[in-house]
């Protein structure tokens, strides 16, 4: 079944949010067994968020970085009660999922997959500021991408970075998704001011990206 509907009618997140409509896709995982997932490489380990994460995401999400690059509407502690809500529920339905981005047990950031029409799925990620650049955020996209492919057998993980955000942009690149493009001022849906986006993809029949340089 493939059809979208106002997201905003499903969860007052998005309402909240204040992005108006919003497309939700159906039928990107019909017809696939999905168990429970948890995935490790060794360094960091992702499972599904639960309502114990709120403390933790709510402090992480008192960053600058964060609060410029994710986009807000609320105080942090209202933010990630919700945001974790509504992916629980998006899981439910097999349209989403938010994971906790573990290392040694502690929440150090959160990766967000969204199941889009056709097959794809987009990535979001944020990683606590006091444990940057230890390559968190590259093994966790690139752990979920292997499972996008692989396990749910999707045909494309993609990444929209803001053109400023070099940051992300290093990561999608680092985690093997191919720079596909720029949409040159680009309007967000929500009416944010004209940026550039950058468009990061991995096909399912590319390359597997390499291993990870020490
Ligand atoms: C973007 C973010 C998740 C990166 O997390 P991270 O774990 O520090 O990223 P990594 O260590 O995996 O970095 C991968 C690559 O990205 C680039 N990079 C990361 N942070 C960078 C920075 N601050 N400045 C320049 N390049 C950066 C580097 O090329 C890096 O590779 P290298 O270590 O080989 O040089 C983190 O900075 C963050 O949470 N930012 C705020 C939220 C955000 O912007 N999210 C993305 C949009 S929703």
């Amino acid at each position: 079944m493939w059809r979208t509907c106002d997201r905003s009618i499903l969860a007052p997140y998005h309402l909240l949010r204040e992005h108006g409509r919003m497309e939700v896709h159906y039928g990107v995982l019909d017809g696939v067994e999905v168990a429970e997932p948890r995935l490790t490489d060794g360094v960091v380990t992702l499972r599904l968020a639960q309502a114990g994460d709120r403390a933790a995401v709510a402090a992480m999400d008192e960053d600058a970085e964060i609060r410029r690059w994710v986009e807000y509407r609320l105080t942090p502690w209202e933010e990630a009660g919700n945001e974790i809500a509504y992916l629980q529920m998006m899981w439910s339905l097999r349209q989403g999922v938010l994971f906790t981005i573990l290392v040694d047990d502690e929440l150090a950031g959160l990766i967000e997959v969204e199941f889009r029409h056709p097959r794809t799925a987009r990535v979001h990620y944020r990683v606590r500021r006091e444990l940057r650049r230890r390559r968190l955020a590259t093994r966790a996209l690139r752990l979920v991408s292997d499972w996008v492919i692989d396990e749910l057998g999707l045909n494309r993980v993609e990444v929209w970075a803001h053109g400023g955000n070099v940051a992300s942009q290093g990561v999608a690149d680092r985690a093997g998704l191919r720079r596909e493009g720029v949409l040159r001022q680009a309007t967000g849906f929500d009416g944010s001011e004209a940026h550039d986006k950058v468009y990061f993809g991995r096909l399912a029949n590319d390359p597997r990206p390499p291993p990870l340089k020490p």
